[in-house]
């Protein structure tokens, strides 16, 4: 079981945060890992970003879920049960002032001799969890929505489990800053893929189109939330592959994530987005989802 939290600190600098690291709270700064965890030799772990407003988890158990799927896709065992992991994310909200928060959790396979192949017998998994204040998109950014570049999708093809191992997507994130956008915008064979760190929708007449849920993406957890605020507001919802020009010719381009919520994509590849008036701005119908979600937002 989870210790209860002896002291709740009040943290204001990095310095006095807390994170949990394999059973216990610790000061951030200074908790540290074996160098010979998996997670730093291997990359091998699995993680997820849970957004948390006014202090409440959102979609926690999507979130857990996503958790337990990665997890066993890699066949590392599940260290917590779903009580247990839910007040290790209670707890650690807790104890930091910020009404919203971002909590990262990650697991690797644990310690082990350096071998490629998976320790025998397995060893303890390593659990990580911490939390940060959530900064959204600023209203600015909202309003002019985000620039972004395209980029062959370099990745490996399990991009369906939320892998530690982001290499692929720490150079194409960096690809994109490097262009001064936010955000890139990947193919593979020609199709649309996802973002580096987020899901991509296309608006074509009135429908919002979404690359299917298969290996090439995360299936992020706004995926299943922007198929309900659709069906809620009677916007079309496709899932099906998606071609560079159906993506190139757009009416509107969305982000999605965690951290981003919903957000329009205004720019590709120093081109705008979209037609007529709407050319470069954001769009109607990315508008109507990001209300949804901040609808969703107070009733969770
Ligand atoms: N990233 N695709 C990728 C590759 C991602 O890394 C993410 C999220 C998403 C969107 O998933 P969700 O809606 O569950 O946030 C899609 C998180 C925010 C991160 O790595 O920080």
């Amino acid at each position: 079981m989870l210790p209860a939290p002896t002291t709740i600190l009040n943290p204001t600098a990095a310095d006095d945060q807390v994170c949990w690291l394999n059973g216990g709270f610790v000061p951030l700064a200074t908790a540290t890992v074996p160098v010979l965890d998996r997670g730093f030799i291997f990359g091998d772990g699995v993680y997820e970003v849970v957004p948390v407003y006014a202090r409440a988890p959102f979609r926690w158990p999507e979130h857990r879920a996503r958790l337990r799927r990665s997890l066993a896709k890699l066949r590392i065992t599940d260290p917590m049960d779903n009580d247990q992991w839910a007040s290790l994310v209670e707890a650690l909200v807790t104890q930091h002032p910020w009404s919203d928060q971002f909590v990262y959790l990650q697991v690797t396979r644990g310690v082990a001799k350096r071998d490629h192949a998976f320790p025998d017998p397995a060893v303890q998994p390593t659990v990580f969890a911490m939390t940060s204040p959530l900064t959204l998109p600023s209203e600015d950014l909202r309003r002019r929505g985000a620039h972004a570049v395209s980029l062959p999708d370099e990745r490996w093809l399990h991009c369906d489990i939320k892998s530690i191992a982001l290499l692929g997507n720490v150079l194409a994130r960096q690809a994109a800053v490097d262009a001064g956008a936010v955000e890139c915008v990947m193919y593979r064979d020609g199709m649309l893929t996802e973002g580096s760190s987020s899901n991509l929708w296309v608006v074509r007449d009135g429908a919002v189109l979404a690359p299917p849920r298969d290996h090439r993406i995360l299936e992020g957890i706004r995926y299943g939330l922007i198929s309900e605020l659709c069906a809620a507001d009677g916007i079309p919802f496709m899932v099906r592959p998606i071609l560079r020009s159906e993506v190139e010719s757009a009416d509107e381009l969305l982000m999605s994530s965690a951290t981003k919520e919903i957000l329009p994509i205004t720019q590709l590849d120093g081109r705008p987005v979209g037609h007529g008036e709407q050319s470069g701005k954001p769009g109607p119908i990315g508008q109507r989802l990001h209300a949804g979600y901040q609808r969703a937002k107070t009733q969770a």
